[in-house]
């Protein structure tokens, strides 16, 4: 347990907030380049003549690097540091911009895509483990659900500058600006939060978790003093006593060892538990696919584009209301309600999927919704999105930074993070396959993962708010 003394005194919120937001950057660039594929994809399936497989798998493998990214940086961060690790994935970024814009084939942009995701996945694990270790015990939900903000900032972020781009480069044939292919400057824009994400990250200290397992204490003193608030000398030897006590307690200890030994299985399972459902429950689905969910019930091309930005807006606002509870109310009753709320809004597009019916238009056959099932669908549409942004979105990439030990910390958030990134592969790879089976399935399956992961919520997910990390050792065993 820490003392009080070692507690914040003096919570240093402008250098924190500064310190966070620069971390958190890696957050927009994770939205920015998963989302910005929506507005490239059908000019890159025309261009190369691509089979639908094909397109998906183009769309996908981006997921696929952000798997081997969240898996890697763990351990690359604990090796070369936070703020170093911070670097390496601005470069994938920037490099998978630029070579994406510029690619010759699918193969090349498939590569492209995977460096960035790497990029992406990476970001997913050092930011939180960063954010959790420079944040003061009770502002670390508030700061870390800043992460998320700046994800759905991102997605909102690609979705106006593609729109922009197409504005400019018109709609006649294939569309140009400047010259170049409209789709190409997509994926090139990405490139400019890049080189100031990176920019950034030159800017912030180095975490005073990592600094103490280096044992540069000095360094970690300094950083405890100017970002965490800490201001008397006894406070900042004592917390760095702390640090060393719960790195040194599992030091020669690996991920590997402590699953076998069992000791850090229950917090494992419930980490692993949170990334998978938050998935599970088709979040995605509406932010790599909504045109093509919503015109398969019958809604034209335009307003499947302007639900788009009402949705991307609800996901801010949600993530807003998520920001402002946090730290008050917690994280396990809001994840509870959150659940209910999601399996609510989930069973009611069952119920209206359930709805359609195929008519003739135009001598062809098309599926639409009869009103007001067609509202009705989308107003649950809204209430899912809502629900998972106040809640699910940010607290799930809270507790991953904060629910392990020390020790483990950056390994154990890179496995979960790549079970978060491999569950949306499968939930988006799996997307049209479902659907053309049949919506009621695919959202029946959604609403069933709610329902079960607040089941999970409630048997197993400890509350973390305001506990100090160098007690999270604890944490694991407190629902016993
Ligand atoms: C969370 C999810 C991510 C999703 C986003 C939507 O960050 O982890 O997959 O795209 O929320 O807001």
């Amino acid at each position: 347990m820490s003392s009080p003394a070692a507690r914040m005194q003096d919570p240093a919120v402008g250098t924190v907030a500064w310190v966070v937001i620069v971390a958190a950057f890696g957050g927009f660039l994770f939205g920015f380049d998963t989302a910005v594929i929506n507005g490239a994809v059908d000019s890159i399936e025309t261009e190369f003549a691509l089979s639908g497989l094909v397109t998906g798998f183009v769309v996908s493998s981006a997921l696929l690097g952000c798997m081997i990214g969240a898996w890697l940086g763990g351990s690359i961060s604990d090796r070369i540091g936070r703020q170093r690790a911070m670097l390496v994935a601005a470069s994938f970024f920037f490099a998978s911009a630029i070579g994406s814009g510029l690619a010759v084939g699918v193969i090349d942009l498939t590569v492209w895509r995977v460096l960035g995701g790497i990029g992406v996945g990476m970001a997913s694990v050092i930011a939180p483990a960063y954010i959790a270790e420079v944040s003061p015990a009770n502002m670390r939900g508030r700061m870390g659900s800043l992460w998320q903000m700046a994800i759905v900032v991102g997605i909102f972020s690609a979705a106006l500058s593609n729109a922009f781009i197409a504005n400019l480069a018109g709609s006649a044939g294939s569309p140009l600006w400047l010259g170049v292919d409209a789709w190409r400057w997509m994926f090139i824009m990405e490139a400019l939060p890049a080189l100031i994400y990176g920019l950034l990250a030159l800017s912030i200290p180095e975490s005073p978790r990592y600094l103490v397992s280096r044992g540069r204490d000095e360094q970690a003193a300094s950083v405890l003093r100017s970002v965490v608030g800490l201001t008397q000398d006894s406070a900042i030897s004592e917390k760095i006593r702390e640090i060393r006590q719960t790195i040194n307690v599992e030091a020669r200890q690996k991920l590997r060892d402590l699953v076998v030994s069992g000791k850090i299985m229950p917090i494992l399972w419930v980490g692993l538990g949170l990334a998978v459902f938050q998935q599970f429950v088709g979040i995605n689905v509406i932010f790599y696919y909504s045109n093509t969910l919503w015109m398969a019930v019958g809604l034209a091309e335009e307003q499947a584009f302007l639900i788009q930005v009402i949705t991307t807006a609800v996901n801010i606002l949600g993530t807003v209301i998520g920001i402002i509870i946090v730290d008050k109310v917690g994280r396990r009753i809001p994840l509870a309600v959150g659940s209910a709320g999601m399996a609510v809004g989930l069973g009611m597009m069952t119920i209206a999927f359930s709805q359609a019916t195929v008519i003739e238009r135009a001598g062809e056959e098309v599926v639409t919704l009869p009103d007001p099932w067609s509202y009705i669908a989308l107003v649950s549409a809204n209430v899912f999105v809502i629900f998972f942004a106040a809640t699910w979105g940010p607290f799930m990439w809270v507790l991953l930074g904060e629910m392990f030990p020390n020790r483990v910390r950056a390994v154990a958030l890179g496995v979960t993070a790549a079970a978060n990134w491999a569950a949306n592969f499968l939930i988006s790879m799996l997307f049209p396959e479902m659907a053309g089976l049949s919506l009621v399935f695919a959202y029946g399956f959604y609403a069933f993962s709610a329902f079960l992961s607040l089941i999970f919520v409630l048997r197993w997910v400890p509350e973390t708010k305001g506990r100090e990390l160098e007690d999270m050792q604890e944490v694991g065993h407190q629902r016993d």
